[in-house]
């Protein structure tokens, strides 16, 4: 048993703010910054882009967790990569699987020195992860249609992330499990923690409340439960 994770989402910080909002987390026990990148045409909405990812890892100790809802992800992925994150999120509904390009966005944030992780939309089946399990440092699954925080967590994920820690496991490797959308303290929460999730990120739920050294120890001890 690993001590749960929480990744707050600045997509619900204060843009005008983010250096003392990042600052409060880090202070407040979060593992890692999670960076909603949205281009507008992979998801409905647009968030940030590599300039302020390149900023914001300057002003902050913590990890940077990328997570690239974009389209072309192959085309982009340099630029992102060179502002020095810790850890890189691609969607599988944004490579082309037969030519390869699972492989070669893996390959490529490795060698950026970087971990890699597969994110899924909602929609997307568990054993897509399969034949890369072995590269991947994290599965991301997504409890929401990516776009935008705050919406409710869809019920079931927990039995997408319970079949993605028995296909690594039959492949006797044990990536991080990351859930992101409508995680708090609640159910949701309780749910994907007992399935296996060890990354949990909290967007509204963390920067939504005033006190949010409160909000991430609410969290990491709802998943604990
Ligand atoms: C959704 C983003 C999430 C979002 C989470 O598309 O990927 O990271 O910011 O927000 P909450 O925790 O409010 O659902
Ligand atoms: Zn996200």
């Amino acid at each position: 048993f690993t001590s749960p994770k929480i990744a707050p989402s600045i997509l619900s910080a204060d843009f005008m703010n983010m250096e003392r909002d990042v600052a409060e987390i880090e202070a407040g026990g979060a593992s890692f910054v999670h960076v909603d990148v949205m281009d507008g045409h992979f998801v409905p909405n647009l968030t940030l882009g590599v300039p302020f990812v390149k900023q914001l890892e300057k002003v902050t100790n913590l990890p940077l967790d990328v997570h690239l809802m974009i389209s072309n992800p192959i085309q982009q992925l340099p630029w992102f990569l060179e502002c020095g994150p810790d850890m890189v999120s691609v969607h599988a509904e944004a490579l082309d699987e037969p030519t390869g390009e699972f492989d070669r966005a893996i390959d490529m944030i490795h060698e950026a020195g970087a971990k890699a992780c597969l994110a899924l939309k909602p929609d997307m089946r568990a054993s897509v992860v399969e034949p890369y399990i072995a590269k991947l440092d994290m599965v991301l699954v997504m409890s929401v249609y990516p776009g935008f925080s705050g919406q409710k967590f869809i019920e079931g994920t927990e039995k997408k992330v319970a079949r993605v820690v028995e296909i690594a496991r039959a492949a006797g490797v044990a990536p991080l499990i990351e859930v992101d959308g409508g995680l708090g303290v609640n159910d949701p929460t309780r749910a994907v923690a007992a399935a296996g999730c060890d990354v949990f990120v909290a967007g509204s739920a963390c920067f939504g409340q005033a006190d949010r050294a409160a909000a991430i120890a609410g969290i990491a001890r709802t998943a604990a439960e």
